[in-house]
């Protein structure tokens, strides 16, 4: 009987227990026991390991939808790669990690992560010899390589969406703007889909250069007198520090347009999970499943188009812009952008949103 490990590391977001839930009755299906492990890393720290065991109970099929993950992602500060590599504990981590590894005895690892905890696991590739690691893509960033879509997106573009639908109403009663700044850290696909999805006046996304004075002319020469300005926290203003939102909207009010910001910070992480993502997470469950009894290891699940399948960790990392992570000494991130290309940016030009200097 085979024994398979699941966790979940890095930030949640919508979809993670979708995932879990379809991972693990697929799993038990087969007549395997699936083993929770708690808070990501963090959880192999301690001697025993802190663990769960998946019955067909421990994850009602009714939870699945909710936000967050049963297993959870770990305590801030909490020693887990990155605060180790900060104080100079890595290799202890590492030691600790590996033994508790050898102890629960696992036959193959599902690691579900965003590109930070894919890139380290890709760094740190021996620390699951001997074991099958499986890595499925999350992330309400859009930012991982080699994958259409990763699990958390969509409800985040619900959430965001939502959450401007609302704002637009009293800004149009008081004849006012609102500057929204998202979620993405350097990815702009956040900002672009909710920003089309809720008509937006304009977006700034980190991909694409703007003007401030393009911005202005722009709002000011709106068929309407209120609306949304959408601003990708990933943005930046030469000469300016601060919350890019903030910063626009300093140079909205100092052009006399009426705005007030908003942040819907971690918002866009909750939200239960839209059918879309529950489909995903299904797919991807299922494919990690194919991928265990198929003997794969270091490899990734990833959508292309409507067909799920897996891509080689190695490959993951070769697709992507590999960026310092300022969080981490040493390790490189294997980020996704926003593509020049993206029909998406087209879209939103010729519907008249100001998306930044691209004609
Ligand atoms: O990577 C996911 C994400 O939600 C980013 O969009 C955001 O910048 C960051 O995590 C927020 O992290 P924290 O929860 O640590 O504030």
């Amino acid at each position: 009987m085979k024994r398979v490990g699941i966790m979940t590391t890095g930030g949640d977001c919508s979809g993670l227990n979708t995932v879990i839930q379809r991972f693990a009755a697929g799993a038990m299906l087969r007549g395997w026991r699936v083993i929770g492990i708690l808070d990501g890393t963090d959880g192999l720290i301690p001697n025993p390991p802190r663990i769960i065991e998946f019955n067909e109970r421990t994850l009602p099929i009714e939870n699945a939808r909710l936000a967050g993950s049963i297993l959870c992602n770990g305590h801030a500060g909490a020693m887990n790669f990155e605060t180790s590599a900060k104080c100079g504990r890595l290799r202890e981590f590492n030691r600790r990690l590996r033994e508790s590894l050898d102890e629960l005895k696992l036959d193959a690892l599902i690691l579900v992560g965003g590109n930070g905890s894919l890139s380290l696991a890709w760094k740190n590739k021996e620390l699951y010899s001997g074991l099958q690691l499986i890595c499925v893509p999350k992330t309400i960033d859009l930012d991982i390589p080699l994958t259409d879509r990763t699990i958390g997106f969509d409800t985040a573009v619900q959430q965001l969406t939502s959450y401007c639908d609302q704002l637009m109403l009293t800004a149009r009663s008081h004849h006012r703007w609102f500057v929204v700044q998202s979620m993405g850290r350097d990815c702009g696909q956040l900002a672009l889909n909710a920003g089309i999805a809720t008509g937006a006046s304009a977006i700034l996304i980190p991909e694409i250069k703007f003007n401030v004075d393009s911005l202005i002319a722009h709002i000011k020469n709106a068929p309407t007198d209120y609306g949304i300005i959408m601003v990708s926290e990933g943005i930046s203003l030469r000469g300016h520090s601060g919350k890019p939102a903030d910063m626009i909207a300093r140079k909205l009010s100092a052009a006399g347009i009426a705005n007030r910001t908003a942040f819907p910070e971690h918002i866009q992480r909750a939200g239960d999970t839209t059918a879309t993502d529950r489909i995903l997470a299904t797919c991807m469950a299922d494919a990690a499943l194919h991928a265990i009894e198929n003997n794969e290891t270091y490899v990734m699940t990833a959508v292309d188009g409507f067909r799920c399948h897996t891509v080689p960790l190695s490959e993951f990392f070769a697709a992507g812009d590999a960026v310092a992570d300022p969080n981490i000494p040493e390790l490189e991130t294997a980020n996704a952008y926003v593509s020049p290309d993206d029909p998406l940016l087209d879209v939103a030009y010729h519907s008249g949103i100001y998306i930044g200097e691209i004609k």
